[in-house]
């Protein structure tokens, strides 16, 4: 029989009429000669009462937890309300009812209060699925698909796919390989990104590309990084820096009030690169809290600390932060020293008072104090590093800490930047120059000139949109000019025997007419995840990998028959 309802559904409008449930046991309880049972599908909770007088009553005496079943029943009011549930005013009394599957006692519990280990969890996935909260995070996740899709078509973008057995594309990480059969040692490439493909659509002349596309990188996982991803990929000809990030905004925009009801803070703030690493000691800066880095080398040279000597001194004042005991200090130098930088100092003012690690040293605590124009209570961290851009990241990530630390940042609250004018090129220890995004990103217009003669010169047409401290999409105008890509591709030193083999096709590509273009991906996962309030980019991912790299579930990477490598014509050192 059809389910007449769903198990949120019914409510005292419907006391007596007979509906007909489907769904799973929750729960069972034996009160007072009756049984009843809390059914649950994936809407919600809906309880139904068993009389002894029933003809099925022996039969679900023997119900577990995670049977399938079909009830049948009358709507009734209850005695006791629960109001913890949607369906909390009534039961249903069943007049019939019908196991639909058995089940084993389940190794994991299916509740959001379920503590199994996270290994255990992703072993039976399946299981794991069924717990409402993460039906939760995966139906909002087919729900920010569907509206960032419907807002793209709106701007009269198409859809495409491109191949997943492709060409390595270089966006930075590790390519997973795929051997050929048919031509034994040579291979394809699972794409990065479809970065290059995207392009060839704008030399096509289709104007506007978006595909929700999956992107595989062999790199360690962290927290907010998968294996395999899925970007929302957008390209389009003929726009600027500027009209791309108003159409992501507007894509945006119709995500988070459609989904979410939530409505974006208008205009996103613009930082350069520049800026976001001088007041925030990150180029994905956490924009919810203050806490804005100062550089204070200068500052404290005259008290000729020995740790300081030939350092740089990035920090940040914490307001009220004066009552952060040694340990919490502690646990703060801990992170100072992960992220690289060599020390943390700091100064306390209460009550007209500095104190702190480098007390000794201050000649002239007094004159200290109002230079920084400290407040009572305020704490003051000074991170120690070896030069600016060390001393800087230390400090932003020990900002970051703090800000989570001392919950200065809501889940809730959603605050967006555009983090723009990047150099093109990261150096080397070397001297060397690797293109600071992918090799396609053009320069600035006014710097196209200095490509060939001082490339480490050259300022990218390149944005980042962050949200809340991640990155949450990244993207650029490219190189449409045949000559320009090739001084690119020379300038971080590829050789052009390499460049005809590895991007002869691109190179080409360009010199038939190629339109000005550019565009963005944005991190479709990522973007889950902070509307979601989740800190695990694996709550999102309904079959994700393990920190080390494994499906727990289908036990992959696996090994395969000899057979399928003799066809591959692949053996294994030993
Ligand atoms: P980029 O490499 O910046 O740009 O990637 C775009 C966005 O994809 C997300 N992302 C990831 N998410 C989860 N796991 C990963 N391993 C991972 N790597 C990246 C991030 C990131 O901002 N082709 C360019 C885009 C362009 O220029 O149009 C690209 O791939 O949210």
């Amino acid at each position: 029989m059809h389910y007449t309802h769903h198990n949120n559904e019914l409510n005292i409008a419907h006391v007596g009429q007979t509906v007909s449930l489907k769904g799973w046991v929750a729960k069972k309880r034996n009160l007072g000669g009756l049984i009843f049972i809390d059914l649950r599908d994936r809407f919600g909770i809906t309880q139904l009462v068993i009389q002894p007088e029933n003809p099925n009553y022996d039969e679900a005496a023997t119900f577990k937890s995670e049977y399938v079943i079909e009830a049948t029943g009358l709507v009734v009011k209850r005695e006791s309300i629960n109001s913890q549930i949607a369906t909390g005013e009534i039961e249903v009394v069943v007049n019939s009812l019908k196991l639909l599957n058995t089940a084993e006692t389940p190794p994991i519990g299916i509740s959001n209060e379920d503590k199994s280990l996270e290994d255990t969890r992703l072993k039976y996935r399946y299981l794991d699925l069924r717990r409402p909260i993460m039906q939760n995070y995966l139906i909002k996740r087919s729900q920010i698909t569907q509206a960032v899709r419907e807002a793209l078509l709106v701007e009269g973008f198409n859809e495409f796919e491109t191949p997943i057995l492709g060409k390595s594309t270089p966006e930075g990480a590790r390519d997973f390989l795929v051997p050929s059969r048919i031509y034994p040692g040579e291979f394809y490439a699972l794409p990065q990104s479809p970065q290059i493909y995207k392009q060839l659509y704008m030399v096509a002349g289709f104007e506007k590309y978006f595909q929700i596309a999956r992107c595989f990188r062999d790199e360690d996982l962290r927290a907010d990084r998968q294996l395999e991803f899925t970007q929302v990929d957008i390209e389009t000809s003929f726009l600027s820096e500027q009209d791309i990030q108003a159409m992501i905004e507007r894509v945006l925009q119709h995500t988070f009030k459609k989904v979410l009801n939530y409505d974006i803070d208008f205009p996103i703030p613009r930082l350069s690169y520049e800026k976001a690493i001088s007041l925030y000691g990150s180029d994905k800066p956490d924009l919810r809290f203050g806490l804005l880095l100062n550089t204070y080398t200068d500052m404290f040279a005259p008290f000729e600390i020995p740790f300081f000597s030939d350092k740089s001194i990035r920090g940040f004042v914490i307001p009220n932060g004066a009552h952060l005991t040694r340990k919490e200090l502690d646990q703060f130098t801990l992170s100072v020293k992960k992220n690289h930088g060599e020390a943390l100092a700091y100064l306390k003012y209460i009550n007209q008072e500095l104190s702190g690690s480098i007390l000794k040293f201050i000649t002239e605590p007094k004159a200290l104090v109002d230079t920084l124009g400290l407040n009572n209570q305020d704490l003051l961290c000074l991170v120690v590093g070896k030069d600016y851009a060390k001393a800087s990241n230390a400090a932003g990530a020990l900002r970051k800490e703090v800000g989570e630390y001392m919950n200065l940042a809501s889940d809730t609250d959603y605050k967006f930047a555009w983090i723009v004018d990047w150099p093109l090129f990261d150096e080397n220890e070397d001297g060397s120059l690797t293109a600071a995004h992918h090799p396609f990103t053009a320069p600035k217009e006014q710097d196209k000139a200095l490509l060939k003669t001082n490339p480490k010169a050259c300022m990218a047409q390149a944005y980042d949109i962050v949200l809340n401290g991640y990155e949450l999409g990244g993207g650029s105008v490219r190189i449409h000019e045949s000559h320009i890509q090739q001084q690119m591709f020379e300038a971080i030193g590829l050789p052009s025997d390499v460049i005809e083999q590895r991007f002869g096709f691109l190179v080409g590509a360009l010199k038939y007419g190629t339109p000005p273009h550019g565009g963005l991906a944005l991190g479709l996962d990522r973007l889950v995840m902070l509307m979601t309030g989740t800190k695990n980019i694996k709550d999102v991912i309904a079959f994700p990998k393990t920190q080390s790299a494994r499906d727990l579930m289908m036990e992959a990477p696996s090994s395969v028959a000899d057979l399928q490598l003799d066809e591959l014509k692949i053996s294994f050192k030993k």
